[in-house]
């Protein structure tokens, strides 16, 4: 769909990072935006931001892990603007731990309902009426590169990563199947400067009170932070997405570095190799 101007695009976690840069360049491109986040206060400066810059503006603040919400988005869309163009399903966090470790199983929870059950009610909710209404439009879910490539200790965000994933490609095939006007990609990209390495900034208190005391410089989240600090620039993602969606391409890799990896990998399942440790250590 290369016409976007003057349509309509709605983007989870829209408040910071790859979410707000999308809400940019989609509002550059001159598509109306739906700004949704859990962050009340980030989501209202982005969304006067945008407003400033002279686009049209909805801020929702939701939760994603919650189908009702995702519901009232829909319902608060179509009000305000009519139907959706594009629907970004971004809105994600990285946590959980050790696969050895029993004490972190609310922090897994938490990450697959967002990462993942978040993705399957945004696109559950909005894909009916997006084909329904036969226009040209778009779904974009963020996964990772965590959805091509397991890295140890990350076991919750690999999870809804390789789902978010699988449930992209069904789509695309069903879409094709169907023949609709709905085209679908998923954005992997490795390391983004963003605050994802914060993502507890929006732990609910129900799921930190279940884990051991964080040490708050431990090692793991240092270098976590200075692999996010000193990932791409947002910029560069935004752009990506927008000539994707143009273009009908599903695949969104932002990072060729880590191709040779996905290669690997396949290589490894068809010849029957064992993972190991290469790329991680
Ligand atoms: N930054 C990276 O290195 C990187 C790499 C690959 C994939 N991603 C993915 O990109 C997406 C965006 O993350 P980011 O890097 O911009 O991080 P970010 O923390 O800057 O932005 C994430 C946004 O999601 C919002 N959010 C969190 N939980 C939510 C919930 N329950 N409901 C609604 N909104 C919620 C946050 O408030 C925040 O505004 C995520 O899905 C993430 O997994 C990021």
């Amino acid at each position: 769909m290369d016409d976007l101007s003057g349509k309509t695009a709605v983007i989870t976690g829209a408040a910071s990072g790859i979410g707000f840069e999308l809400a940019k360049q989609f509002g550059a491109a001159g598509m109306n935006l739906v700004m949704a986040d859990v962050e009340k206060p980030a989501l209202d400066a982005a969304a006067a931001a945008m407003t400033e810059r002279g686009h049209e503006v909805l801020a929702v603040e939701l939760d994603v892990r919650e189908h009702d919400q995702i519901v009232a988005l829909e319902a608060a869309t179509r009000e305000r603007f009519g139907n959706v163009h594009v629907l970004c399903n971004n809105a994600g966090v990285g946590a959980g731990g050790p696969t050895a470790d029993p004490t972190n199983l609310e922090a897994w929870r938490w990450t697959i309902d967002i990462n993942l059950w978040g993705v399957i009610y945004g696109c559950k909710v909005f894909l009916p009426a997006m084909i329904e209404h036969g226009e040209p439009c778009h779904i974009v879910n963020t996964a990772s590169m965590a959805g091509l490539a397991s890295a140890p200790f990350m076991g919750p965000y690999n999870i809804s990563k390789y789902g978010v994933v699988a449930l992209s490609e069904t789509m695309s095939k069903e879409m094709q199947m169907m023949q609709t006007s709905v085209g679908v990609s998923v954005l992997c990209p490795a390391f983004v400067a963003t605050g994802i390495a914060k993502s507890d900034r929006n732990m609910p208190e129900d799921v930190r009170t279940t884990l051991p005391e964080r040490e708050e410089n431990s090692e793991m989240q240092a270098m976590m932070e200075a692999l996010v600090d000193n990932g791409i620039d947002t910029s560069v993602v935004g752009e990506a997405v927008v000539d994707a969606v143009r273009n009908n391409r599903f695949w969104i890799l932002t990072h060729d570095e880590t191709k040779p990896g996905v290669t690997a990998r396949a290589q490894q399942i068809v010849h029957g190799v064992n993972p190991d440790l290469t790329g991680f250590v």
